[in-house]
């Protein structure tokens, strides 16, 4: 075993080395500039990319041309929503505003920020409150919904719970109703089998290192049929990719990104066994070595590979101590350098003491059950640890009620 054991593979995954290998040529020999239209090095160049992009189309349903190269999610998320906003304003301007948005409040920051950013340049938005197993259902979108309503936005898997939202039902809703659907599927991609067709998806983001292939790299799905969806480009320039985004493209990543998408595509059903059956190990053999141990988020409606779990009286920054050896997450890896609770967790409704305490691990195709062992041994030690030298552990144990304990002195 490799010290630490790596169980943060929602923040990233390792690249797969079949896709190192697909991309290696196109940094030194295959080097071309696919815009380079008038010699054979930019044909090759050019060549990889459409092969890229088929592997891409094919993985999750959709035409090669509805894909759109990006630098990864985040950029992903603010082309597709601000570019979505912008175009469809006019349909939305009425009395209160450019129009109305929907999204949820426990979306990534690379959703919640550009929404944040429409609401001051005048567009209406509405967060919508998870329920407390961290799901939104159609319904709710449906009880949000207006008329001046021109996007939702909804995440297929959150990041943090690995909870799956009601997507392919929100996506009938928005096509009745004439509004475009965007879905940040960032951890769905590539784990869970996915057709846009099937599915009513308008737009989808995703990115290529949390499905084994490189960084820096992603791609939105735009839908060019029934309905066709326009985007207002957010980056302008060279008018690649039919003028959405901009750029030169990110040729090693792109085929690095489509042979990951061509991997999951074969073993996606494999893996999704290999890392169902050692979450669950995981949960249960934690659940029952250690009480007052919850997982947070629905039941069943998740993720493979992601788990989230509180410990009670147990004090968060002292279980990541004693946790060492093992690379995981306590909260999103984006908000875990600051000392705030989760605001994922909160938006369930889990207190900040639980919140604190709680643990992401995320596992990978390569993840092994030797790996898991440990992960278990190790935090139950540290709990029952911590625990041992918590006060309030003893007075809980003792039958004090501590919700209603005064810690100030008169
Ligand atoms: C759900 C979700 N959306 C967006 C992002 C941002 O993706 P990227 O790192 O590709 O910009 C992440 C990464 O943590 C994510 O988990």
């Amino acid at each position: 075993m490799k010290f630490p054991i790596y169980f943060d593979n929602a923040a990233t995954t390792a690249c797969d080395k079949r896709a190192l290998d697909a991309m290696l040529p196109y940094f030194t020999e295959t080097f071309g500039n696919p815009g380079s239209r008038n010699h054979a090095y930019g044909w090759e160049s050019e060549a990889a990319v459409d092969q890229a992009r088929q592997s891409i189309a094919k993985l999750i349903g959709a035409q090669p041309k509805e894909i759109i190269f990006t630098s990864g999610s985040t950029e992903g998320n603010n082309l597709a929503i601000k570019g979505a906003a912008t175009m469809y304003a006019k349909k939305g301007a009425g009395e209160k505003g450019r129009g109305h948005i929907i999204a949820a409040m426990h979306e990534h920051k690379a959703t919640l920020d550009p929404c944040k950013r429409l609401a001051k340049d005048g567009f209406d938005v509405t967060f919508l409150e998870p329920r407390a197993d961290g799901l939104i259902t159609k319904d709710m979108v449906e009880g949000a919904m207006r008329d001046d309503t021109i996007l939702v936005s909804i995440m297929w898997a959150n990041n943090e719970l690995g909870t799956i939202n009601e997507v392919p039902e929100i996506g009938k809703l928005c096509h009745d109703r004439g509004v475009v659907l965007h879905t940040d599927a960032t951890q769905w991609v590539g784990k869970m089998p996915t057709d846009v067709e099937r599915d009513n998806i308008d737009l989808m983001t995703f990115s290529g290192h949390k499905m084994y292939g490189p960084k820096g790299v992603g791609a939105i799905y735009v839908r060019r049929r029934r309905p066709r969806i326009r985007l207002t480009a957010q980056i302008e320039g060279g008018g690649q990719e039919r003028g959405i985004r901009s750029g030169t493209l990110n040729v090693t990543g792109i085929v690095g990104l489509g042979k990951a998408a061509e991997l999951a595509y074969e073993e996606m059903e494999k893996d999704q066994q290999h890392t169902l059956k050692l979450r669950k190990k995981l949960e249960d053999t934690l659940q029952e070595k250690l009480e007052h141990t919850q997982v947070n988020g629905h039941a069943d409606r998740r993720l493979p590979h992601i788990t989230n779990i509180s410990f009670g009286f147990v004090e968060g920054e002292g279980l990541m101590m004693a946790i060492k050896d093992i690379a995981c997450s306590s909260g999103s890896a984006c908000t875990s350098a600051s000392l705030e609770p989760s605001y994922v967790l909160k938006a369930l409704g889990i207190g900040d003491d639980l919140a604190h305490s709680s643990l992401r691990l995320s596992l990978s195709k390569w993840t092994t059950e030797e790996e898991v062992d440990f992960a278990i041994e190790k935090i139950t030690w540290a709990v029952n640890h911590l625990r041992n030298l918590s006060p309030l552990y003893d007075m809980f144990k003792e039958g004090i009620d501590i919700s209603k304990i005064e810690w100030q002195s008169h």
